[in-house]
């Protein structure tokens, strides 16, 4: 990426959501070096040797969304607010998954686009004509020519994963009716900066977007940012509302609002904030490995969550099947397989969990959910999470 100023090294790093088999560990490793900087011009955020997107987005991509309660409902209350604002809407989505949103729609005026096959094919077989593509320009232009346009355009986690966000939000633009909304929910730099939660990049997130930078990208583009929502989703996330550039329709409040808080108070636009993050993060490190070469004194660690967000964790701290004797995942696909670079086997919950004497919070976006859920499993043990520094909790 051009223009770049590098202010963070989170190291060698390999997929983040390549969880291997026992014979893939024979196998040569991908891994490249993670590094993040700031475009001083546009303010964007972005990963600077990003990783080519058919190397982590094909038709073994493990995460699905409907694992996930609380993404389930995420999707359907998103859906039911949609059809308050138009009803029986002509609805397309862009990174579909398993199709948890999409599914709400008549089938007869919904489309989908994933590139990834094993979930092309779900959404497939819920009878949404599905193109199995990664998203560009090109393709929306042929989508215009076999579909016609669209009243919403919508995308959850999937347009911080694109490297070309300008060819992006062309096609973007090309797809929309002229009162269309196009809604897109991705992690917050602002959130991430706040919860020191630096394993938000990993490979898949080659942005990670502050709302400066995004009106920025969306005006070149040819759309105008209107409404920001803040949601708990992913660590802290924001939903973005834009539409084609016009001047009948004003920014929301909550524009201003989010732009005052990022510029005045957080001071996203300004490179010094980030080289003092970098300070943290490196804190982070050190303190992680202490607290938990304490525990490995008393008993078995665990990791709750084989995210990829521990990914980029285990790799920046060197920590592996020494320190952590496994991790847990209610995810089948990840279960029996070791984690990307680091070789800690990942297993299904149903554990002798008197065994374990430490969990680390692998899944710490969950953290409410999964202390609620685990009271039993978790009594008189240790819980660590880093964020948003490195604590018991
Ligand atoms: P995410 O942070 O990228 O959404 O991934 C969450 C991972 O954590 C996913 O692989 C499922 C796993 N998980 C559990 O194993 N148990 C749980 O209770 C929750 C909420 C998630």
């Amino acid at each position: 990426m051009e223009n770049l100023t590098e202010f963070l090294d989170l190291g060698k790093q390999p997929i983040a959501n390549g969880f291997l088999t026992k014979d893939q560990l024979k196998d040569n490793e991908y891994f490249y070096e993670l590094k993040v900087g700031f475009n001083q011009e546009t303010k964007l955020v972005s990963i600077i040797n990003q990783v080519d997107p058919p190397l982590m987005f094909n038709d073994s991509y493990p995460y699905n969304t409907s694992m996930s309660t609380t993404m389930i409902k995420h999707f359907e209350d998103i859906a039911t607010k949609i059809k308050n604002i138009k009803s029986n809407p002509k609805v397309l989505e862009i990174g579909s998954n398993s199709g948890e949103f999409i599914k709400h729609f008549d089938k007869s005026l919904s489309l989908a686009v994933e590139p990834c096959g094993n979930f092309a094919k779900v959404t497939e077989n819920l009878g949404i004509k599905t193109y199995n593509r990664f998203w560009t320009h090109d393709l929306a232009k042929e989508i215009f020519q076999n579909h016609g346009k669209y009243d919403f355009i919508y995308a959850a986690n999937c347009i911080c994963h694109i490297p070309d966000l300008i060819d992006t939000f062309k096609g973007v633009k090309d797809l929309l009716n002229n009162e269309g909304i196009f809604i897109f929910e991705d992690p917050s730099l602002a959130r991430v900066i706040l919860n020191g939660s630096f394993c938000q990049w990993y490979d898949e997130h080659p942005h990670m977007f502050s709302i400066i930078a995004i009106k920025n990208l969306l005006k070149e583009a040819g759309l105008k940012l209107f409404g920001v929502e803040t949601l708990n989703v992913h660590g802290g996330s924001n939903r973005i509302l834009a539409i084609k550039d016009s001047e009948i329709v004003s920014e929301s409040e909550s524009v201003n609002r989010n732009i005052w808080f990022e510029t005045e108070i957080m001071k996203l636009d300004q490179i010094q904030t980030y080289y003092d993050f970098a300070d943290k993060v490196k804190k982070s490190k050190k303190d992680l490995v202490n607290i938990l070469n304490i525990q490995k004194s008393k008993g078995k660690i665990i990791s709750y969550g084989a995210t990829a967000k521990s990914t980029t964790i285990f790799n920046y701290c060197n920590i592996n099947s020494e320190l952590i004797d496994f991790i847990t995942d209610t995810t089948i696909d990840k279960q029996n397989k070791f984690s990307p670079g680091q070789h800690i086997p990942v297993v299904s919950p149903d554990i002798n969990w008197d065994e374990v004497e430490t969990i680390f919070l692998g899944a710490w976006n969950f953290k409410d959910f999964i202390l609620n859920k685990e009271k039993e499993h978790f009594k008189n043990k240790t819980v660590i999470t880093h964020v948003p520094y490195v604590r018991i909790v």
